[in-house]
């Protein structure tokens, strides 16, 4: 157990139980997540869906690397991950992506996946201003993955028609720019 370094960050003033209890909460919301992208992405086809499959998937791959990345801080804050995976999911921080009521309307598609983004933007938000200056590694991961879930939103919502995302394409898909530094085992592509 990680002990100085639970000491510090109680003593900068910050409620440990409660910052564990979000992690837990935003890890359940990215591993819920990447499961829900899933059955978006393989219903992402045709004229109107192919377009958005790639940048789901990379969407998708970047919600497991979170998961990844937030379990250990977990673990070193005495933290732990819920023995049941049932009581994980129901704790989530964000609803369920569910794949619309039919499944070949993107434009509802496209709310889902926007709507998920903008939950997760507020997690991490969340996150860093309960830590900034006080918990500077979970700031650190924290703001890390805040900044890919902003590129998510950014992409979905230029789909939607909110104008241009300023945004290309990832190089390799799921390549998480700010995350992959914190991933113990990098999918090989990363840390490019
Ligand atoms: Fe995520």
């Amino acid at each position: 157990m990680a002990k100085v370094a639970q000491e510090m960050v109680t003593n900068a003033g910050v409620d440990v139980q409660e910052l564990v209890r979000k992690l837990v909460r935003a890890a359940a919301a990215e591993f819920t997540t990447y499961y829900y992208y899933t059955i978006l992405r393989v219903n992402a086809i045709g004229f109107d869906g192919e377009g958005l499959k790639e940048i789901i998937e990379d969407a998708r791959l970047e919600d497991r690397n979170h998961f990844e990345a937030l379990v250990p801080r977990i673990y070193e804050l005495g933290g732990e991950l819920p023995r049941d995976i049932r009581a994980f999911a129901d704790d989530a921080a964000c609803p369920d992506a569910y794949l619309p009521q039919n499944p070949r309307d993107m434009k509802e598609m496209l709310r889902v996946l926007v709507e998920a983004e903008r939950c997760a933007i507020r997690v991490y938000t969340d996150i860093c201003h309960m830590t900034f200056g006080k918990d500077h590694r979970t700031y650190e991961l924290s703001l890390a993955i805040l900044n890919e879930e902003i590129e998510h939103e950014a992409w979905f919502s230029e789909y939607l028609g909110d104008g241009p995302s300023g945004h290309f394409r990832r190089s390799a898909p799921g390549e998480s720019p700010y995350t992959s530094r914190f991933l113990v085992v990098p999918n090989g592509h990363n840390h490019g």
